[in-house]
Formats: structure tokens, C-alpha cells, sequence
């Protein structure tokens, strides 16, 4: 019969094979969410790559089940390599406090994880190119409900040409997955009497959220 100890010296010795083997990250264990940042984090399938100072792949909680998506990172964001952290980044985090989440709670990604150069919007090669990048960060997230911050996430996610106004009109489905269009930050800020309806949208989200099976 094998003793306790045995056992130990068992396990002692598996580890220190998988470490001799280079395998000490144990793939089996290691975050699917970190493994894919790591197999993407060089990406250079658009020019954007050659560009940036940091990927800005996301960031909050992996197994949210509230995800915002916005349109790609702006000059704080590619300098400090995470999503939603300047001006609009501070409008958002009040937007999700008000409907009583958390950011840590959410997840936060944007439609491109490289900055285009002076903000300019994404080519839609630019999107082509990226858009794999978060379809595999959303099928492993599995989020409950999807925010799309504005034009761009809304049309690249629902694959449509519909105005900004027609989508914000009703709750869509991406794949299953309960999706709401709302106004991109950046623009309330420009436009502060869009403010109004976008708290319209964003108690929407939250009814659907309580709705949702958990
Ligand atoms: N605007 C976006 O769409 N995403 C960010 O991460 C920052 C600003």
C-alpha cells in the first residue's frame, strides 16, 4: 500500500519532470484567458502592430458576465496597455457603477487591440484582421450580455450597416448572447444631451441582466 509520504514524493517528483520538460506553467491549470493573451500579445497580422506601444488586449473580470465592447484604444490606453482608462474611460466606469456593477465584475475589450494612428476609425481590414482576437475572447469570457460602445462595435458585432439610432431600438442577440448598442463614451462627452438616452439603454441593460439566468 502506498503511504502518505510515498505520495508526496510522488507528486515532487511529476513537478520537478515538468519543470526539467519546460512545462511548469501546466497548461491544464494555467487561465484559458491568460494562455490566449500570450498566444496573441506579438500579434502583427495588420500594420496597426508595427504602431502601438502596448496591445491592448482587455482586462476585468474572466468570467464576467457583463462585457462592454468599444471601438479600439486610444493614446492612454496604448500607452498604458489597458482598455477604458482615459477621459471616456472615467465616464465609463460611472456608467457601469451606476447600474450597480463594479469594474472588476465586468469585462472591458474593444473591437481593435492596437491604437489607430491619431484615433482615426478602424479600416475595415484593421477589423477583419482582429476581429478573430475577440470572437475567442468572448467564447472563452461567456459573457451573459454584451454592451456594444458605440457605430463601430455595434455594426462589427451584429455584422450590419444600420445606424447608431436603429440599433440602440432593441435588444439583439450575438450568437445567444443578449447584446444592447448604447452611445460610444467618447461621444457623451462630446455630446452630453445624449446622455439621457443613453441612461435609457443602459437601465435596459440591466433589466435584461436581472432577467438573464444566471
Ligand atoms: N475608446 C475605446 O473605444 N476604447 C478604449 O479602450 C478607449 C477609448
Amino acid at each position: 500500500m502506498t503511504t502518505p509520504l510515498e505520495l508526496v514524493q510522488t507528486a515532487q517528483e511529476f513537478v520537478r519532470q515538468q519543470i526539467d520538460l519546460g512545462e511548469h506553467e501546466f497548461p491544464c491549470r494555467r487561465a484559458p484567458l491568460d494562455a490566449f493573451y500570450d498566444s496573441i500579445k506579438d500579434c502583427q497580422r495588420c500594420p496597426l502592430g508595427k504602431l502601438r506601444t502596448h496591445l491592448v488586449f482587455g482586462g476585468g473580470n474572466p468570467h464576467a458576465d457583463v462585457m462592454f465592447i468599444g471601438e479600439a484604444p486610444g493614446r492612454d490606453e496604448d500607452l498604458q496597455g489597458k482598455p477604458f482608462v482615459g477621459r471616456a474611460g472615467q465616464l465609463l466606469d460611472k456608467i457601469i457603477q451606476a447600474i450597480h456593477f463594479t469594474r472588476e465584475q465586468v469585462y472591458i475589450a474593444n473591437i481593435l487591440k492596437c491604437r489607430p494612428p491619431n484615433n482615426r476609425d478602424p479600416e475595415p481590414e484593421e477589423i477583419a484582421q482582429c476581429e478573430p482576437h475577440l470572437v475567442r475572447q468572448i467564447e472563452l469570457i461567456q459573457p451573459k450580455i454584451i454592451c456594444a460602445l458605440g457605430r463601430i462595435a455595434g455594426q462589427t458585432l451584429l455584422k450590419t450597416s444600420e445606424s447608431l439610432g436603429r440599433l440602440r431600438e432593441k435588444v439583439h442577440r450575438y450568437h445567444s448572447v443578449k447584446l444592447i448598442v448604447t452611445y460610444h463614451p467618447a461621444a457623451l462627452l462630446r455630446n452630453p444631451q445624449w446622455k439621457r438616452p443613453a441612461w435609457e439603454d443602459m437601465k435596459r441593460l440591466r433589466r435584461e441582466y436581472d432577467g438573464v439566468e444566471l
